[in-house]
């Protein structure tokens, strides 16, 4: 006798939202984000098709049940933000821009950045290189989600006097620009925190005006260490690194910008990268202090102690408070990229 077909996609799509909230009132708060149960998709799987016979019989269902999976959890949790908006992310910001601004600056000059332009800042954050370039005389945009970021960006433009920085709050993916009216665009740090970072070059491209330029500063995270070698640098380093390779970003993308920006079809221009070290100084324990802030995020989700997170930062204090250890922070890869002319 044939063996009875397994269930239509539609029905299997049915089974996966019910599925999910059945499951998640027996999870902990600890173990969800955002009310979704933080189990593998293994295990998903298994819930669905306890035998197990459904997910052999239908090679296809099974593929489409992972990419339904991937993509509920993408666009629910993905793009999760693991660092803070308080008061101390701001103090991060700030010293952010002390460490780089100055060389934001000669990028954005060598892009050919220069007054009238309009230029627009995607994840801005407290809005410092948008404001720089209001005052070089551009009409400037800093667009940020994190409303919080947004009122102190816009405060300080109000402080400062500069009427042409402009903030306001949407997400890089719809940022909500006119097509093709924007001459040169700047991103830092935004990238290695998206999940889906082809796509929001895609949007950038489409609010480029023909041969505008989009201006990216991103990280690698993977670049940073100590020397002497601190075991406690380099686990921390590691277990963010793994953590936001689970929620599907690269923290080690900057050294990719390049590949992500053909995808979305730009023309390189011009890349380049730069790497902070440091013996003392005040800026030394910058990367104890970021790879702190994204583990405190693990720890609130359940994926790292908060005694474990305790003793690597001991241990990081150690290398920075020795002046004979050598600290490097991230490598940052800088990248000009040409929206094409149009075709005559
Ligand atoms: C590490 S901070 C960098 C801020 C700023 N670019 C700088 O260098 O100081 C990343 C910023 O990107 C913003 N962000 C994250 N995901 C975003 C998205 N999908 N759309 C717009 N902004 C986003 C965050 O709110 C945060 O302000």
């Amino acid at each position: 006798m044939p063996k009875k077909a397994a269930k239509s996609p539609v029905g299997a799509k049915e089974s996966l939202d019910s599925g999910l909230e059945r499951q998640v009132s027996h999870v902990p708060a600890s173990q969800t984000y955002q009310g979704l149960p933080t189990y593998r998709l293994t295990d998903l799987i298994r819930h669905l098709c306890p035998s197990g016979q459904l997910f052999w019989r239908s090679r296809s269902l099974h593929n489409q049940l992972c990419a339904e999976y991937t993509s509920h959890l993408m666009s629910s949790i993905g793009d999760k933000y693991l660092l803070g908006s308080g008061r101390s992310d701001h103090d991060r910001l700030r010293v952010i821009s002390a460490i780089h601004d100055g060389r934001t600056r000669e990028l954005l000059r060598k892009a050919g950045f220069v007054s009238g332009h309009r230029f627009v800042e995607f994840g801005c954050g407290l809005g410092y290189v948008t404001r720089w370039a209001a005052s070089e005389g551009a009409h400037a945009t800093g667009i940020d989600l994190n409303e919080d970021h947004l009122e102190v960006a816009a405060e300080l433009a109000r402080e400062a006097g500069l009427k042409t920085a402009q903030f306001r709050s949407a997400n890089i993916y719809e940022p909500e620009l006119e097509p093709e009216s924007v001459d040169v665009s700047y991103s830092r740090w935004l990238m290695v925190h998206l999940n889906k970072p082809v796509n929001a070059m895609r949007a950038i491209h489409a609010a480029l005006k023909p041969g505008g330029v989009m201006v990216c500063e991103e990280a690698d995270v993977s670049a940073v260490y100590a020397e002497p070698a601190s075991a406690a640098y380099a686990e921390l380093r590691d277990i963010c690194m793994e953590g936001a390779r689970q929620r599907g970003v690269d923290y080690s993308g900057g050294r990719r910008v390049h590949l992500w920006a053909k995808e979305a079809g730009f023309e390189i221009v011009h890349v380049d990268a730069y790497h902070p070290h440091y013996v003392t100084g005040e800026h030394k324990g910058f990367w104890n202090w970021t790879l702190r802030a994204v583990a405190l995020g693990m720890v609130k989700e359940g994926s790292l102690t908060a005694a474990r997170l305790e003793e690597l930062v001991a241990g990081m204090n150690e290398a920075d408070a020795s002046p004979d250890t050598l600290v490097a922070h991230c490598r940052m890869h800088q990248l000009i990229a040409k929206k094409p002319d149009t075709k005559i």
